[in-house]
């Protein structure tokens, strides 16, 4: 039994946590947005609204998902938006090609149906433009398309295309992933590129805010030197980080359990690294902030690179099996995202539905949760509240020197919300919770299973659910709970 003293300090406050922080990611890639957002109008075997599947809207809905991106990826520079307005039957039919599967693309899903779901979500859309095969005209009309109360002939295509109203959309990506499937471009050149964009873009509207693609710490120095005197040009500097280090998504060894938790905590360095390079070129006259646009497990069964050596699922269809250790990957990064809110402007975890780190699955008219969803679903009362640093006093450490049981705090008009883990495979885990003040109400729910190998499946979906978790008073602003091991929990602390 590992004991354990947590303090949470309501006196140093860090930062609000943006609900962009717990963005969602849709790429036409696989059965992420067709047939796992999108079914169509005419299917009959699956209820739907609008052509996306209802199931999933409101599994969704409950999440939350405050922002969502889309269509890429790497797909996105391929995508030409104006292949997805106007009449459904007359979208023309092209190759969708992203990291390399090349399907049939009939367009059916496009800027209004995207923008519809986003509305139906409450989620703030974040649009990925074309670089690699757009040009910035292309880009700036769909800006234009999107947001202008002018009436010109675009806006007044959107109004006829059903919108009359502009649709307000402020996060625009300036390509993605530049340095690879979006142009093999080296960053000099990439950041001269960038500001052509980005001054044309700004015409259109002021408004905007412009995300530039950023890679490794090289690049992102590199980048954001060549860009120079224009540096204000830059609204979010965007980051990706995959997890591939964990061995096989369900069959792995405790030390690639840990492997893959060490990688999750590793994305908090990743971040403060790219925090200290952007002070660095901005001398901190210009505020550039942090958009880790894609994150999360990418497993070695489900991706043509990377390390792990095990076969891979044929055809690669870029889904994987998700685990409760995935979860608890997500939940370690997430306590590094409440550290760094002050720098991290917005996150995206990829993807939304089946592909890769999915918290949402669905196999024909069937849809399960994977455990991921119900460890962010556990985090909904720390969005849009205050970040408050956490005191381990003291407690076991893992193999790597990490704890054992660590935890992320905010606070609210209402409240302090804690969640824990316990990132012990093996060990249970009795953990005080000191808050200070001292509130009359507490609430907890765990999520846990027998085994961090355990998955949710169409034949048995809830084998990984959340369930009520004791909350014991142990005198003034003191709480006891009981974590076993590999486990996830929050509690909800009220005045009254
Ligand atoms: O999320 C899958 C792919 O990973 C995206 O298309 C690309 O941006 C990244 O390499």
């Amino acid at each position: 039994m590992i004991d354990v003293t947590m303090i949470v300090r309501g006196d140093a406050p860090i930062g609000t946590i943006a609900p962009r922080l717990y963005g969602h990611f849709a790429e036409h890639l696989g059965r992420c947005c067709y047939d796992g957002l999108w079914v169509g109008t005419e299917r009959r075997d699956i209820p739907q609204r609008n052509g996306f599947r209802l199931d999933v809207l409101e599994a969704l809905r409950a999440l939350p998902v405050p922002l969502l991106r889309w269509p890429g990826g790497c797909y996105a520079d391929h995508y030409h938006w104006r292949d997805g307005i106007g009449p459904a039957d007359e979208r023309p039919r092209r190759l969708g090609m992203s990291c390399g599967l090349q399907v049939l693309d009939d367009n059916s899903l496009g800027t209004h149906e995207f923008l519809w779901l986003c509305a139906q979500l409450g989620a703030e859309p974040y649009l990925a433009g074309n670089v690699g095969s757009g040009t910035p005209q292309e880009l700036c009309d769909w800006v234009e398309y999107c947001n202008s109360a002018v009436p010109t002939t675009l806006a007044r295509m959107r109004a006829a295309n059903g919108h009359p109203e502009p649709f307000g959309v402020r996060l625009w990506g300036v390509g993605n992933e530049n340095w690879g499937c979006g142009g093999n471009y080296d960053a000099p050149t990439y950041a001269r590129e960038y500001v052509r964009y980005a001054t044309m873009l700004r015409h259109v509207d002021p408004s905007a805010e412009l995300v530039i693609c950023g890679h490794t710490d090289e690049w992102n120095a590199e980048l954001l030197a060549t860009v120079g005197r224009h540096i204000n040009l830059i609204d979010h500097l965007s980051i990706h980080h995959y997890w591939t280090h964990g061995g096989p998504e369900t069959e792995f060894s405790e030390q690639e359990y840990y492997a893959l938790l060490a990688e999750a905590a590793s994305t908090e360095a990743f971040v403060e690294r790219t925090a200290a390079i952007i002070a660095d070129a901005t001398g901190g006259q210009h505020r550039i902030g942090i958009a880790l646009d894609e994150w999360g497990v990418w497993h070695p069964e489900a991706r043509l690179w990377g390390p792990g050596d095990v076969p891979r699922r044929e055809p690669l269809t870029y889904e994987q099996a998700g685990t409760l250790r995935d979860a608890l990957a997500a939940a370690v990064a997430l306590e590094g995202f409440h550290r760094q809110c002050q720098q991290l402007t917005l996150a995206n975890l990829a993807q939304v539905v089946n592909v890769l780190h999915a918290p949402v699955m669905t196999d024909g008219a069937r849809m399960w949760l994977t455990p991921t969803y119900h460890a962010l679903r556990l985090h909904r009362p720390h969005l849009g509240a205050t970040a408050l640093p956490v005191q381990l006093e003291h407690g076991a450490t893992l193999p790597d020197g990490q704890p054992a049981v660590s935890a992320t705090a905010s606070r609210t008009g209402e409240g302090l919300a804690v969640t824990l883990i316990n990132r012990h495979i093996s060990e249970e885990a009795r953990v005080l919770v000191r808050c200070g003040d001292a509130p009359e109400s507490a609430a907890g729910q765990i999520l846990t299973s027998a085994s961090p190998r355990d998955t949710n499946s169409a034949d048995e979906p809830d084998r990984v659910a959340p369930a009520e978790l004791a909350v014991a008073p142990d005198g003034p602003g003191a709480w006891r709970v009981e974590l076993p091991p590999h486990s996830l929990a929050t509690i909800v602390l009220r005045a009254a």
